[in-house]
């Protein structure tokens, strides 16, 4: 955590975060962000009532250690939230992609939004449920929110895997490799590799500085697995919860500590000539939301497999678009 406890936990006596949806993300979410300290209430709100007080139940013999309330709420308790994250909906089966999961979604999403803009006018939404990018700009138009206080988890969760992959390959910290993925929380994802770097230098000059060969074969099968992770891990249980619960909670933490901290997050804007999409790109997040404040210099093979995704993200919203 990179903001010393004592501050954060100044921070987290005002801060209150709803959690829609008690499912394995909603729930791992709502641990993680227990032990984060990072706020003082916690709401979960599912339609299964009897589930999500269950959990509650369960999440409120932690909260102990954590100096946290966690309730079950409906709607208007996300009255005051700071964010309300958004984890409700069919999650990928074995072999499904996570674009597949939209009409059942999105029609989830119709139900849900109103009712969060309705009590939260002013709070934060962060969007995990797939699929991500089409959700967030689903949630943009159903919130009526500004673009900024609108968020998807989005390649947040693949830039993480990226620079664990990285970080493995080149043995060092995953915290020292600069590297980013961008586009869609999905299968047109794009590695940015001319602008990956570990201390400083661009992947070859640090490959080049050790003595070691530059191994494009590797680097592919590096983002292969990266892209595929989530596919591979539901294979073998079902689900994905660990790192995008953690991932959700580390875009939190800037919003709530106003942080300025770039990450690559899900936001509705023009990119790479397609308009009004929500693809993940570096952003700021601070406590007002999401600010594009950065444009990567791509280079040419970069943009276009950005246009790429932009345009398979906005094929699939514009099936599901009254
Ligand atoms: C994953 C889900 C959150 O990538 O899409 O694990």
């Amino acid at each position: 955590m990179s903001v010393p406890s004592t501050e954060i936990e100044s921070h987290a006596k005002s801060i209150k975060v709803a959690i829609v949806g008690a499912g394995s993300v909603g729930v791992t979410t709502a641990y993680a962000l227990l032990l984060s300290h990072l706020a003082a209430e916690i709401v979960l709100i599912d339609i299964d009532k009897n589930r999500a007080l269950g959990e509650v139940m369960d999440l409120s013999h932690a909260a102990h250690f954590a100096h946290a309330k966690v309730s079950v709420g409906e709607y208007e308790n996300c009255a005051g939230a700071t964010a309300v994250i958004i984890t409700a909906g069919v999650n990928q089966k074995p072999g499904q992609t996570r674009m597949d999961l939209v009409k059942t979604n999105y029609g989830l999403f119709e139900q849900i939004v109103p009712q969060i803009a309705k009590h939260a006018p002013n709070t934060i939404l962060i969007v995990a449920t797939n699929p991500c990018d089409v959700l967030t700009k689903a949630a943009y138009e159903l919130s009526g929110f500004p673009v900024q206080r609108v968020i998807g988890s989005g390649t947040a969760m693949d830039t993480t895997r990226f620079r664990h992959e990285l970080g493995k390959h080149y043995g060092v910290n995953p915290r020292n490799v600069h590297a980013v993925i961008v586009g869609e929380h999905g299968d047109s994802q794009l590695p940015v590799w001319s602008l990956a770097s570990i201390a400083g230098m661009r992947l070859e000059d640090y490959c080049k500085q050790k003595g070691i060969a530059y191994d494009e074969d590797a680097m592919d099968a590096l983002s292969k697995r990266t892209r595929e992770a989530a596919y591979e891990i539901i294979q073998r249980k079902g689900k994905t919860n660990y790192g995008v619960a953690s991932v959700l909670v580390s875009i939190l933490e800037p919003i709530i500590t106003n942080a300025d901290q770039l990450v690559t997050v899900s936001r509705v804007g023009d990119y790479a000539g397609v308009e009004g999409v929500a693809l993940s790109m570096p952003c700021k997040l601070n406590s007002k939301g999401a600010h594009q404040d950065v444009e990567l210099l791509l280079n040419e093979k970069e943009k276009e497999a950005l246009r790429r995704s932009a345009t398979s993200i906005k094929e699939c919203f514009d099936t599901v678009a009254k």
